[in-house]
Formats: structure tokens, sequence, C-alpha cells
């Protein structure tokens, strides 16, 4: 049959060009579809378009010339036999799904999926459309194989990993489970929250609730997680959002950091005991130095206290107002190799005494110099008698060539020292100390530093203890 005899079946159309205009446009469309189409009547095929022949891998001709029979032996054989009921209940009448599948063979052997539709034509002719969809089922059966190694890899994980939906824990791999102390069956479909401490619940939802509604959220954080036999364990949570059930999720990555936390814990436990064992060493030394100077007793303790709040009203950090109070309590360390007479001798002292005396910041560096501090120690006391205008020693360093902490600590041991009794001469009183470093700011000393000392004294109530 050809195409314009199938068109000529058409009846209302009464123009010979509008037959011709026709049955050009089915010819094009036939010709160019990417589904074979084909008509069979009595057992025979009676038209294919090109896209048939390309599909089955069978020529025109080939497919013209022989049965419907030499097709179905194509098909695979576990589907003739729902090929031939098919067929049967057609020759009954029986009412058929238009829409099919089968498996066939191509002419080169190689198996293809098709899905069929068929439609009855008159005078007992039916028009088939067949649609190669094996790379869809191949792309679906890859995809199968994905998702189930996927879900094997989660679930054998040694990370636990759960995905939670509207505040509820919708699946957990098997690392929960050990990790929690949990049965699968008990966990999954109850609410996330149920498994954190009173204390983690409303940060915990409020991250949950900030995440899900798009706003940024740190990741990974930690937080606490009820173990099952009323434990708490530390946890880092990474989380991802991701789609479950065609609906956005999270992924929650847990990490079981107990035991890191534990031993941070004792660590900070033992840093601890160490400053404790550390600043009792530097009591000890700085009273050992003071036994040898009873003049100078307190010295250190009153001149570190200073040094302190002057660092503090400075706004230095923790660690450098430690370091810095540290190296206050034991800055006259040097003293320790000058004889007590010397040290305590009433009047004068000569030059080669006053030699020695000002030897003492480099003596005090010398012994602290090879002392792994965290903190710049011994540099600090060596220059804790450095002046602003290069007028110290006993480097004679200027300005900012001093660091911070010993312009802090000169200042505070003057002032000490100044309101304090010493053997050569009377104690001043607190207050010409006060003029004295006001007088010399800028000059012998740090003006910031004097700024801070004099507002400690003049407004915030500070007193040498
Ligand atoms: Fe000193």
């Amino acid at each position: 049959m050809s195409i314009s005899e199938l068109t000529n079946h058409k009846k209302g159309s009464n123009k010979k060009f509008s037959f011709r205009l026709k049955a050009e446009v089915l010819k094009t469309l036939l010709d160019s579809a990417r589904d074979g189409i084909y008509v069979i009547s009595q057992e025979r095929f009676e038209y294919v378009n090109p896209a048939f022949s390309a599909i089955t891998g069978f020529s025109e001709e080939e497919i013209l010339s022989a049965d419907v029979n030499f097709i179905f032996r194509q098909v695979h054989p576990d589907d003739r036999q729902f090929l031939m009921e098919r067929k049967e209940a057609r020759k009954e009448g029986k009412p058929l799904p238009s829409l099919y599948r089968l498996r066939f063979f191509t002419k080169e052997g190689r198996l293809k999926y098709l899905e069929l539709s068929t439609s009855p034509l008159p005078g007992g002719r039916v028009v088939g459309i067949c649609r190669d969809i094996t790379e869809l089922i191949e792309m679906k059966k890859q995809l199968r194989e994905n998702e189930s190694l996927y879900s094997q890899l989660i679930e054998n994980a040694q990370t636990p990993i759960a995905i939670i939906q509207d505040e509820e824990i919708k699946f957990v791999n098997r690392a929960i489970c050990s990790t929690f102390g949990y049965e699968k069956e008990e966990i999954v479909g109850t609410k996330f929250v149920n498994y954190l401490p009173e204390s983690e619940v409303n940060r915990v939802l409020e991250n949950y609730r900030r995440r899900m509604s798009g706003q940024p959220v740190a990741s990974p954080y930690e937080i606490k997680i009820k173990h099952k036999n009323g434990s708490e364990l530390f946890a880092e949570v990474e989380i991802g959002l991701i789609e479950y059930n065609e609906r956005p999720a999270e992924l929650a990555i847990i990490h079981d950091i107990t035991k890191r936390k534990q031993t941070e814990e004792a660590l900070k436990r033992a840093l601890e005991k160490l400053r404790q064992a550390f600043g009792a060493t530097i009591n000890i030394l700085s009273k050992l130095v003071e036994q040898k100077d009873p003049y100078t007793a307190g010295h250190h303790r009153r001149v570190s206290d200073l040094a302190r709040s002057i660092a503090k009203e400075l706004g230095l950090s923790s660690d450098r107002i430690d370091g810095l109070r540290f190296a206050a309590s034991i800055h006259d360390i040097g003293k320790i190799i000058i004889p007590a007479e010397i040290l305590s001798k009433p009047g004068q002292l000569n030059e080669s005494e006053l030699m020695l005396i000002k030897s003492h910041p480099q003596v005090g560096y010398e012994l602290l110099k090879d002392v792994c501090f965290p903190w710049p120690i011994a540099e600090i006391i060596y220059q804790h008698h450095e002046r602003m205008d290069g007028s110290g020693y006993p480097q004679g360093l200027k300005g900012e060539e001093i660091i911070l902490e010993a312009r802090i600590l000169a200042v505070a041991d003057v002032v000490e020292a100044m309101a304090s009794h010493r053997p050569y001469r009377p104690a001043h009183p607190l207050d010409m100390a006060l003029r004295e470093i006001e007088k010399k700011k800028g000059l012998l000393y740090d003006e910031k530093v004097v700024d801070a000392c004099l507002r400690l004294f003049k407004e915030k109530g500070y007193r040498l203890k």
C-alpha cells in the first residue's frame, strides 16, 4: 500500500492538490520519525518506515517480503508467549492495553528493549509504533545498581550517618546503632531532638531550622548526643542538604570525638597543674631573691600586680598578661649574684658596686635565656631598666626597640620602688612617684603606659598591696 493510498482513505477533502500535499507531509513525518512505524495486514507487514528498519536491523525489503512470524522469531523467547496471548486475545476481540514492552534481537543479534503501541485500522489492519527504549532501560538499570552500591556503602560505612527530614530521623546506618547503642527500629521515625541532652536542644534545633530555610550555618559543628546507656558522647557533625523521597532533607555525617575530647580535657588538666607548678616555682625564685635583699621584700609581688593591672588597662591579651606577670615576679632575679651587703648597704654605692647592681638585668637574662618559656620572659627581664630616650641600661635601647611588656614593667617597677622604703632613702609618697612618671612621660617612660598607670591610681582606685 502506498502513502497516497493511505491518505486517500480520508474523507471530507475534495481537492487533488490537498491530497498530494497531505501525502507529502505524512511521508516526511514517517521518514523522519525516530520511532519505528509499521502497518500489518493479514499476517504480513504492509508498510515499515526507515526508523523501524534501523531499530530492527532488517531492510524494508527483508521485512515486507516475509510474513510476521519472521519478526516474531526475533523476539526474546521469554516474551514470545506474551505476544501469542496478545494475538489470541485480539482475535477474540478482547480489550488489549495498547502499550506494551518486549525484548527483541536485532538482525545483528543485539538485544533491544522495545516499547510498542498498536491501534486497529479499517480493513483488519493494525498500525504500530515501536520505540527503542534500550538506553532508557540500561540507564535505569545502571541507576538501580548505583543506588544499591551507594546504599551498601552508606550502610556499611564505619562513620555514623543519618538522614533527617521534618525533624524526624528517616534513615540510620549500622554505625549509628553500634556507636549510640540503639536499634534501627527504635530510632527511625522518631524526632532527632530525643537524642540530644536538654542543654543542646535549642541550639541544634535552631541550626537545623536555619539550614532548612537556606540560611548559612557553620559545618562541621560539635554537639553532644545521648547514648542509650545514658552517657553523653561528643560528636562533630557534618551536614549536607540532599533530596530524600523527592523532598529536601539533611544528611548528617557524625564523627564520634568523645575520646579526643577526653584527651583534650586530660591535657587541659595536666596543663593547669603544670601552670600551677610553674607559678609555685616562680614564687620560690622570687622569694629567694627577696631573702637576700630584705628591703625589697614584697617588691616582686607588688610590681607584678601593678604591671598586670596596667597591661589589662592597655587591653593586652590574657596570655601576654600571664607572661608579663611571671616575668615581673622574678624581674630582679639577676640580683642573686650580688652580695647581700651591697644590696642592703645604706647610703651611696661606689662605682664598682653600682656596676655590679646594674648588671642584674643581664645576669637575669643569662640565667633564663635557654629556658623554653611560651613567653619572652628573659627579654622582658633583660630590658626592664631600658628607657624610652635610650638612657637606660644595659643595652641603651630606645622607644619601640624595647618590647611593650618591658616598658610596662619599667613603669610598675619605678612607681613601686619610689613609693617603698629603700635603705638609702626614705619612701616617697605615692603622689611623688606618680608626679615623677608623669613628668618623664615620653622621655623615660612610654606615654600610653604612664597614662594607663595614672588612670589606675587616680580614677580606678588602684593601691599598691
Ligand atoms: Fe631591676
